[in-house]
């Protein structure tokens, strides 16, 4: 299975705080990726599960906050697919812990189609916001 997960500038919004929030999600998921290769259900992939867990909702609450400072008018619809990942995200972990293992191809190919999906689908669609709000700080390709 390739689940190996590698920042490209095909997902940077051009404006650092988000972009450096993104490539550390995207750590998160690689180091979840070899921890699985290592040695089963460690101690190891438990430590990154509950990383990712606080990291997915600290970046959600600074996400949020930041579109409703520009006024995003769909920061709703947003929103909730922040809070169906935030469920999906503690059900992984709450597994995890009952089980002391999961179904990690699965998992892992989840978690990685999710954040890139949601990067480039709907992260994309504020960064004109930014933009007009002078906040772009590199050009992006
Ligand atoms: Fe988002």
């Amino acid at each position: 299975m390739t689940a190996h997960v590698t920042w490209t500038d095909e997902y940077s919004l051009g404006y650092a705080p988000i972009d450096e929030q993104h490539k550390q999600l995207l750590n998160l998921l690689d180091a979840l990726y070899s921890a699985e290769k290592s040695d089963g259900p460690t101690t190891h992939a438990s430590n990154v599960l509950f990383k990712l867990v606080v990291f997915t909702e600290t970046h959600f609450a600074y996400e949020e906050m930041l579109l409703e400072l520009v006024g995003f008018r769909t920061l709703r619809k947003h929103s909730l697919y922040h809070e169906i990942m935030k469920s999906k995200t503690r059900e992984i972990v709450q597994d995890f812990r009952k089980n002391r293992s999961f179904d990690r191809e699965e998992v892992l190919l989840f978690l990685r189609d999710w954040w890139i999906n949601h990067i480039l689908k709907e992260d994309m669609q504020y960064r004109p916001l930014l933009a007009d709000h002078g906040l772009i700080t590199t050009r992006h390709a």
